[in-house]
């Protein structure tokens, strides 16, 4: 067998249609067999998978054909109402490939391809969660115990349409930028690596520094490539704004502010708070109220106590 072995990413392996080819992970520049041909994932096996906290594995070069179809098969069934599959395992897949086009351009940003799958993508994301009841809860419902920056993007985009919807927004061009934006807005974490799994309070003056620059060092590595629409290199500068001006980096208020950005920065919060400080989904919005008063409108924060409540 050829060692030419070829990466594939974690989160495309969804649901529970069998995998028809081995998947090994590589170890001391060995490529050992991990998950065997015949496997699914789907609920609870998913979660396994996914507590490995694993990215890439890789396929043999000869298995690479029955990789794309299997993944090809896995979006068309799930976006396929009729197919017949719950909306459960179809959730699993269309977040695990939502969570893929986002490491995809995070990983590689000049790639104008990756970018343009991706936004075709996020619209048909988009229309998913309109024209579905249980759309929202089902992709909610998968818990980010890795704590993965594309998973956090996928919640905050999913949250952001939800408060968008409420808020009467309708024009699709508009839905699919912040849906897009929103997956994207944590580009520099993803680049850095930094540990932002914790309160803010609990970084020392050096870390929060730095971390306070993230939207705009963000911002800054994509801003030369053509490719990006301007409103989502806007929503990743500006995602930790709050509409007093005493968010960051630029201490906007809201009316300097793209209103976009406006819905993605609480929605932000929110996932922040449950994905990386642990606090209780319940408690979430709760805790917005009584921390963030001022920090994002009134009306935004309810609307998003509305959307958690009913999931
Ligand atoms: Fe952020
Ligand atoms: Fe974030």
């Amino acid at each position: 067998m050829s060692t030419e072995y070829v990466p594939i990413r974690v989160s495309t392996l969804r649901g529970d249609q069998k995998i028809d080819f081995d998947a090994y992970v590589k170890i001391n520049e060995k490529y050992i067999l991990y998950i065997k041909s015949g496997d699914s994932f789907e609920g609870e096996r998913l979660q396994r998978l996914k507590s490995k906290k694993l990215k890439k594995m890789f396929i043999a070069p000869d298995s690479e054909q029955r990789y794309r179809t299997y993944m090809q098969k896995n979006i068309e069934m799930a976006y396929d109402k009729g197919s017949g599959k719950d909306i459960t395992t179809r959730a699993e897949i269309i977040q695990g490939n939502q969570q893929s086009n986002a490491e995809a351009v995070m990983e590689d940003p000049g790639n104008a391809q990756a970018y343009q799958e991706t936004k075709d993508a996020a619209g048909k994301f988009v229309q998913f969660l309109e024209q579905e009841d249980k759309s929202l809860s089902s992709i909610l419902n998968i818990v980010n115990a890795d704590q993965n920056i594309a998973h956090h993007g996928v919640t905050v985009s999913s949250l952001a349409v939800a408060l968008a919807k409420k808020l009467k927004v309708q024009d699709p061009k508009q839905l699919q930028l912040l849906s897009l934006g929103a997956l994207l807005h944590d580009f520099e974490h993803f680049q850095s690596g930094v540990a932002i799994n914790r309160p803010i309070e609990q970084m020392t003056e050096a870390e929060v520094k730095l971390y306070k620059q993230h939207p705009q060092l963000g911002a800054q590595k994509v801003q030369d490539k053509k490719h990006f629409d301007a409103t989502v290199i806007k929503i990743i500068a500006e995602h930790e704004e709050y509409v007093d001006g005493k968010g960051y980096p630029y201490g906007l208020v809201e009316s300097k502010m793209d209103p976009l950005s406006v819905i993605v920065a609480p929605c932000n919060m929110v996932d922040r708070l449950i994905t990386f400080e642990g606090v209780p989904r319940k408690d979430a919005v709760k805790r917005l109220m009584i921390t963030a008063v001022g920090r994002y409108p009134l009306n935004y924060i309810q609307a998003l106590g509305d959307i958690m409540s009913a999931l």
